[in-house]
């Protein structure tokens, strides 16, 4: 059954960048309720498990690094269709491929740093979110 939750993660270099702020107004202008919310560092173990679908690909080194590097903002969102609609509003994970006005298209560099994190599956955003939540830290 299709859940209304998913789990984003605003990566480091959105941090970096000073981005935090406008793209949770996009989030919540789009029609997201925030349910859970913290900023935090994930350690190398917390990366290489988050991630572990990709550990034989080419780039899982640098994608490990990359989202260690420095603090996210981790949070759970609320929406009719969530997983879905926020996959829409993110864009494609290359940049370059990503529809106009969509949070990749407008504040990812490349495909290796895009900004943003968004669940597949409502399968898997349950999974990632009690991964970065315990159960009283959601609302
Ligand atoms: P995410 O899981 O972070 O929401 O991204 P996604 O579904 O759009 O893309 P996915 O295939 O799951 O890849 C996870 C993350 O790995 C990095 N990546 N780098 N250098 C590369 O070719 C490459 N490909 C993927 C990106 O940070 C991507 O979001
Ligand atoms: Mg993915």
């Amino acid at each position: 059954m299709a859940t209304n939750r998913t789990f984003t993660m605003l990566k480091p270099d959105a941090v970096e960048k000073g981005h935090i702020g406008a793209i949770l107004e996009k989030i919540t202008a789009s029609g997201f309720r925030i349910v859970a919310m913290k900023l935090t560092q994930m350690t190398t173990a917390d990366a290489q498990e988050f991630y572990a679908i990709h550990k034989e690909r080419p780039f899982f080194g640098e994608l490990v690094e990359y989202m260690t590097r420095g603090p996210i903002v981790a949070a759970i969102l609320e929406k009719d269709n969530a997983v879905e609609d926020f996959r829409t509003l993110i864009g494609a994970t290359n940049p370059a491929d990503a529809a106009e006005g969509t949070i990749r298209k407008l504040y990812a560099a490349s495909i290796g740093e895009n900004a943003v994190h968004g669940s597949d599956s409502d399968e898997n955003a349950a999974i990632e979110g009690a991964f970065h939540f315990a159960g009283r830290e959601m609302f």
